[in-house]
């Protein structure tokens, strides 16, 4: 505003003058407007010249390959003669159908948390990210098995190694929970690691098929 009215006040002296003084009035206003404008057109002439680089960038990424690999027939893939287990160094831990489906229809769910668990600490909601780490991958889900009928519970044919990694993921959750739960983000977050890192131990080590 200021430098405005100064700007204002100066062309109002150049002009005064020339309205003073008799036979030259409608060159100096000229001159005075000459005086003002160049700031403002200087400024607009700057994005201008800035612009130009950014189409030039835009011809860089031409990559159309990913279209080709999808477009790329696959190798048939007949029946394995030998299970995958015989390349597979895991350990294979044997039980009855029923309770392999139920440990992976609780992977799946863990997964799914964890997911949730990620999307609300993102976005700030760190109770809620406990409340589902506290229901769906703590302590909780380890009695929930104990309801299921006998063939169906994983737990009890896990060798000794593999229920310590059950139970410290599922302890891994509830301490995750107890920090979230009180709205603390950065401590949760910093906790996580301890949680997936469980899902990876037991990963490496085991298979049940
Ligand atoms: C105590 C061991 C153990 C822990 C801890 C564990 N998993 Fe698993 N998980 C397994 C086993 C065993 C399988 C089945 C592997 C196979 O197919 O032979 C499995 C399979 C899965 C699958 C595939 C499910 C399917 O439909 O086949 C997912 C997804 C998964 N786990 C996610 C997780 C996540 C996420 C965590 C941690 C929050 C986790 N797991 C922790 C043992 C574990």
């Amino acid at each position: 505003m200021k430098a405005a009215a100064v700007l204002l006040g100066l062309a109002w002296l150049a002009l005064a003058p020339g309205a003073l003084g008799a036979t030259p009035p409608a060159k100096k206003p000229v001159a005075a407007k000459k005086t003002a404008t160049p700031p403002k057109t200087a400024a607009a002439r700057k994005p201008a010249a800035v612009k130009k680089p950014v189409p030039a960038k835009k011809a860089l990424p031409a990559p159309p390959k990913p279209a080709d690999v999808t477009a790329r027939k696959p190798a048939p893939a007949p029946l394995p003669a030998v299970s995958d287990g015989a390349h597979d160094e895991r350990e294979l831990i044997k039980m009855p159908s029923p309770a392999r489906l139920a440990l992976r229809a609780e992977m799946r769910d863990r997964m799914a948390a964890l997911d949730a668990v990620l999307q609300r600490l993102n976005e700030g909601k760190v109770e809620e990210a406990g409340q589902i780490a506290q229901l769906r991958l703590g302590i909780a889900v380890w009695w929930n098995h104990t309801r299921l009928p006998a063939n169906a519970q994983p737990e009890p044919y896990m060798p000794p190694a593999m229920q310590t990694l059950a139970l410290d993921g599922y302890k891994a959750a509830s301490d995750f929970a107890t920090v979230a739960l009180t709205g603390d983000r950065h401590t949760a977050t910093a906790m996580l690691p301890q949680l997936t890192g469980s899902c990876t131990q037991c990963h490496q080590a085991y298979r049940i098929r």
